[in-house]
């Protein structure tokens, strides 16, 4: 089973980026958790990162007849991007929105999710598990 995992704007400052709100810990240190994870549940990973909307549009469409299950983090365009969420549409890979803070109980700009229209499920405020919850969830149900 082949996974992307893809993340948002100023999510590669993770370590530096409001640390009360995402922690120490770095982008560094998030993908090593992913990988790691990755190869316990026997699946293959691929982690993306880009602070430009068109460029993880064109990962998603990229994806298309490769990936079986994508996890994705938009960052800010999450509350923003309907480009991104006609892109999973596009692709129609099964997909799970994870935030590593919880954004239910953050400003009320955060509470609008475009990709959510979309995904399977959402998993906000469990830190860097979130990735793995995800994952585990997409290679479960193999959907
Ligand atoms: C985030 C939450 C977003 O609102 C924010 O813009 C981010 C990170 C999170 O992982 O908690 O950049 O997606």
């Amino acid at each position: 089973m082949n996974i992307l995992v893809i993340n948002g704007p100023n999510l590669n400052m993770l370590g530096i980026r409001e640390p009360e709100i995402y922690g120490k810990a770095t982008y560094a240190d998030l993908c090593a958790v992913i990988q790691a994870f990755a190869e316990r549940i026997g699946v293959n990973v691929e982690i993306y990162q880009s602070n430009h909307e068109g460029a993880l549009v064109d990962r998603i469409q990229a994806a298309y007849g490769k990936v079986d299950g994508i996890v994705i983090n938009p960052a800010a365009y999450t509350h923003t991007s309907i480009a991104l969420l006609d892109a999973l549409k596009a692709v129609g890979i099964p997909a799970v929105e994870v935030h590593i803070s919880d954004v239910s109980q953050r400003e009320e700009f955060r509470q609008v999710s475009y990709v959510r229209l979309y995904c399977a499920k959402t998993i906000c405020g469990h830190g860097f598990d979130g990735y793995l919850e995800a994952m585990d969830y997409l290679a479960e149900a193999r959907i």
